[in-house]
This record gives C-alpha cells, structure tokens and sequence, in this order.
C-alpha cells in the first residue's frame, strides 16, 4: 500500500545557523507498510520518529526520497489528489501537542475533517459523529463540552474518533497514548487493536516504550539517529530483538510493565 524509498530529511542546525552542515533527522529510510496490518515503530527521544511520520502523513516535504501511496508519488499529487490522500492517511497525536482546538467544542472537532474531506449531508454527519463516539467508548454528553472538560483518557479517544471517522487505510498514531496513565493507556490501546480489526486498516504505532510495540504489533522497526536499524517480522517478544540498540533499549526498561505477553 505505502513504499517508502530512500527518505532523507535535513533541517538547518538551529544550535549553529552559520554551519553549513545540516542536521539529519531522518537518513535514507526505506520500508513499505501492507494493507490491513499493524506495524509499530520504536525509537528514543530525537531518533526522527515524528519527522517520518509527518513525512508520511503529507504534511512535512521530505528532502530526499519519496513515499508512493498505490504507487502514485504522494509529494507529486494534485491538490485534488493530496486532498483525498489526507482523508487514507491520518496523524493521531496527544491532545498535549495540540491535536484539539481548545476553543472548539468536541462535535466540531470531530466532524471538522468529515467537512473537509467528505461531502455528508448533516444527518450523515451527524450519524458519522455518534457512530464513532460509541465505537471508541464515550458518551453523547461529551459532543458539547470542550477539550479542557475532559481527562486525558477521553480526549485520546476524541483525537482517535476523529481520525477514524474518516475510515483512513492507513493510521500514525504519534505517541498518542503516551502522559496517560498505564491503566487508562492500556484500556486505549485495546480498544486501538480492537478499532483496527473492525476497520481493516493499517496502523503504525510510534512510541519509545518497546513493551507498547509488542502488544499493538508483530512487525516493529527500531529507529535510531534517524535510520531504521531493525525491522522484525514476528516479533513475540524482547529475544526477537537482534540489534546492539534494540538490546540496549531492552536493557534500559523498568523490571515489570502491564504489557508483558
Ligand atoms: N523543525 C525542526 N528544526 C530543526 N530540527 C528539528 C526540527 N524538528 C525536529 N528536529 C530535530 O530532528 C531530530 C528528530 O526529531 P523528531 O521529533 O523526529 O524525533 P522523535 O523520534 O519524534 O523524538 P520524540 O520521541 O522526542 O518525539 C531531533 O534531533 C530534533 O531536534
Ligand atoms: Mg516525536
């Protein structure tokens, strides 16, 4: 479905403008996501994770390489055609890295995409809205309130209906449960693997917790300095993981966690 080849992005060192040297975030990464399947990627604090995902979610241009979307170059696409690639492929982030407009009410914050990207009728919207709200658990109550009205549990859920109102292909989900609660985020989590079953699509799961990635996927890339240094296949568990990062990444993790298999 998705091939990415050979993606490279620079940005101008901000720690020394005058340098000539740019700064590598992602470094001629390739891979390509299947139709329907979960995939997860991994990777510590400034290894390029969210510059990948950007990239792949067409809202940051690459330097180098491209992402072809059923073959089609998607940084090559008609406006026309970029508009209907944004309603196959969304960004989930956390409600902290501003993923809901705090002075708009959650029924607006949800159908705002179905608006722009689909043309419903109001009752179709209106029925989009509520069949979603259900599908990830919360009550009509909350259409009205806004983002600030809410805990950290419910807004992630607002943030994953909003994305999935528009039965994307495929999904990026940017740390979305990280900051919650392990409780709450595991209860999010489930019912990500559960949203991704009834919609048949592709996920890809970004977090630098290697125990999320194997519960939400058997195919993990570990990411670092801006490389995908390992891409397992069926991952089960830590002994799946062969590179010197991936085994320090192990290493580094707190004895007992809720995800153990
Ligand atoms: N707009 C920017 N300008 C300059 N450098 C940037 C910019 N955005 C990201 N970077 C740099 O690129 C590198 C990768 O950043 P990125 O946000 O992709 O990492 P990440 O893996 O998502 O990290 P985290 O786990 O903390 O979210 C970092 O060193 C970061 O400082
Ligand atoms: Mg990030």
């Amino acid at each position: 479905m998705i091939e990415v080849r050979h993606l490279t992005r620079t940005y101008l060192s901000r720690r020394s403008p005058k340098s000539k040297e740019p700064f590598v975030s992602v470094n001629d990464v390739s891979f390509s996501l299947l139709e329907n399947t979960p995939y997860a990627l991994v990777g510590e604090s400034g290894s390029g994770k969210s510059t990948l995902a950007m990239m792949l979610a067409a809202i940051l241009p690459p330097t180098n390489g491209e992402i072809l979307l059923d073959g089609n170059n998607i940084w090559a696409l008609s406006p026309k055609e970029l508009r209907l690639m944004h309603g196959e492929v969304q960004l989930v982030l956390q409600n902290s890295q501003g993923a809901l407009d705090p002075r708009r009410r959650i029924y607006e914050s949800i159908a705002e995409p179905l608006r722009k990207l689909r043309h419903l009728t109001r009752q179709e919207e209106q029925h989009t809205v509520h069949d979603i709200l259900h599908k990830v658990q919360l009550q009509d109550d909350i259409l009205m309130r806004f983002p600030s009205e809410l805990s950290g549990g419910q807004q992630s859920r607002v943030c994953i209906a909003r994305a999935m109102a528009l039965a994307p292909r495929l999904v990026i989900f940017d740390e979305s449960v990280s900051g919650l609660d392990v409780t709450v985020q595991k209860k999010v989590l489930d019912l990500l693997l559960n949203l991704r079953q009834e919609y048949q699509s592709t996920f890809l799961f970004i977090t630098h917790d290697i125990d999320v990635a194997l519960y939400m996927a058997d195919h993990i890339f570990v990411m670092k300095e801006g490389k995908i240094v390992e891409s397992i296949t069926d991952a089960h568990g830590y002994d799946d993981f062969n590179h010197p990062y991936s085994r320090e990444l192990i290493e580094s993790l707190p004895p007992k966690t809720p995800y153990n298999r």
